[in-house]
């Protein structure tokens, strides 16, 4: 069904050329240089925020770039576990492909290594604790009871955006820190083939499939990334708290939703916009459905235009990073641009790049000292308890609303989870609207979403075409319901 000219055995050979040892990518004991920039201003967007210092600036970009890593190793769970089912269900039947699917499962839980690792060493050096989301086996185990082709589908926009993320914002970008360059080079190496194996995986499910799974696979796909993207406005919310940790200042009210909104968009481009618009990704969308390929359009378009919406004056500050990054990373701007799709297409690491990084060697990376034999090996967190509203865009997705859905996702509406409050919230919109709450799409035209918290927070967001996106919060105030009607502006011409 999708037209690819490579295979599992290739994955392994290419896989093998570009291995690499955390303890080469990242020996133990490395410092980092909180003196440079970590994240290229094209992913962070820090630089723009006018209402910010520049140390501080540089201090929500490295609060970003640790961020952006414990995100992979997010992500890295349900991968992980998505590649050793799939190696179990070929076992035996499909043997070509479990080698592959195994070495794709070892690199990530290797990866997840690296990652913690950084993470450590940010702890010990930042100065300040930084939250990150840390719910990441809860969520893995949700996602796995979605249908495999959809999953897969998420897993492979992932991976595609894992290596333009590197080739367009990373390489021979001089202006941020040499360490994490390399960091995310080798991360980057080892990704190119778990792309291609995703994408022989979602082949292999495509090829097995009824047009109705295909359907469903789109709306878990979509599901997925409106779930995870109340994960990434919770992430922005802890990005916010740490900033002010770390600078020692009270941001006013009005800073603080300034830093969110701008930590929301950035997320939100890096982990979800350029995933949907990889051109490799909307090529094999367009193989499996053309009417699904629509509405990951449709759904991009929305997610795009809230960006544009919230977009900042722009900051008289200058970036480290310049406008250079900022102007051609933009998906969009790739689209416009002519580059063909070849250029950006699953990449082919060049010789250089085969040959492993072997971790930080530039000057501005302390030399690692050895480790004590006294020193802790590094070991995993126990995950605090899951706070409620990182719960929210999970049980939104189990329920997502047929309103918007050719047919309903995969799995039991039996399996349902049991509501997180008692309290209704009736939002008044046109037929046309599309209606998110706590960063979950509801559906389109008026809606009734129950089981909210009666004393918490809700965060609503209002898309409707023709109309400048509305967003905005209600407190139930320990009522059990309410009803609101937005005040859509019409977009001007
Ligand atoms: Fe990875
Ligand atoms: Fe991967």
């Amino acid at each position: 069904m999708l037209q690819l000219d490579f295979d599992y055995a290739g994955c392994v050979r290419n896989s093998e050329k570009v291995s690499w040892k955390i303890d080469d990518v990242m020996p133990r004991g490395t410092r980092l240089d909180f003196g440079r920039t970590f994240l290229p201003e094209g992913l962070a967007q820090t630089w723009s925020i006018a209402c910010l210092k520049n140390y501080q600036k540089l201090k929500l970009n490295q609060i970003s770039a640790n961020a952006y890593l414990n995100l992979f190793a997010f992500v890295e769970e349900f991968i992980l576990a998505t590649m050793v089912r799939s190696a179990n269900d070929d076992m035996f039947s499909e043997r070509g492909s479990v080698r592959a699917l195994v070495r794709v499962a070892e690199e990530e839980a290797k990866h997840q290594e690296l990652f913690l690792r950084y993470r450590q060493a940010f702890d010990r050096d930042f100065g300040h604790s930084c939250g990150v989301l840390e719910n990441k086996k809860t969520v893995a185990s949700f996602i796995l009871t979605k249908s495999p082709m959809g999953v897969m589908m998420v897993i492979l926009h992932i991976e595609l955006f894992t290596q333009q993320h590197y080739l367009e914002c990373v390489r021979d970008n001089a202006e941020i820190d040499p360490f994490f360059c390399s960091l995310l080079k080798n991360h980057f190496l080892e990704e190119a083939q778990h792309a291609r194996v995703d994408a022989l995986e979602l082949d292999k499910l495509a090829r097995a499939a009824t047009p109705a799974a295909i359907t469903s696979a789109f709306d878990d796909y979509l599901g997925i990334l409106a779930a995870f993207d109340g994960l990434l406005e919770e992430q922005a919310q802890l990005d916010v708290k740490s900033l002010a940790a770390a600078s020692g200042v009270a941001f006013s009210e009005i800073d603080v939703q300034a830093i969110i909104r701008s930590q929301r968009r950035a997320y939100r481009k890096t982990f979800l916009i350029y995933g949907m618009t990889n051109p490799q990704f909307v090529s094999y969308l367009g193989q499996l459905s053309p009417v699904g390929q629509a509405r990951v359009k449709e759904a991009t378009a929305l997610y795009e235009g809230e960006i544009a919406a919230s977009s900042p004056v722009p900051s008289t500050s200058t970036s480290p990073s310049s406008s250079r990054n900022a102007t051609r990373l933009l998906p969009t701007a790739i689209a416009k641009s002519g580059i063909s799709e070849t250029a950006i297409d699953i990449p082919r690491p060049s010789d250089a790049e085969l040959a492993p990084s072997p971790g930080p060697r530039s000057s501005s990376v302390k030399a690692p000292r050895p480790l004590p034999s006294s020193e802790p090996e590094v070991t995993m967190r126990a995950p605090p308890p899951q706070p409620p509203d990182l719960a929210r865009p999970l049980a939104a997705l189990k329920s997502q609303p047929s309103t918007t859905r050719p047919s309903p996702p995969s799995g039991s509406v039996t399996d349902l989870p049991k509501p997180q409050g008692d309290g209704s919230l009736v939002i008044e919109v046109p037929v046309d609207a599309t209606v998110f709450v706590n960063g979950v799409e509801r559906g389109r035209g008026p809606q009734r979403v129950d089981g909210l918290d009666r004393n918490g927070k809700v965060v609503v967001r209002i898309l409707c075409p023709g109309h400048t996106p509305w967003s905005g919060s209600v407190n139930l105030e320990g009522k059990p319901a309410a009803k609101i009607r937005p005040s859509l502006k019409r977009a001007g011409p």
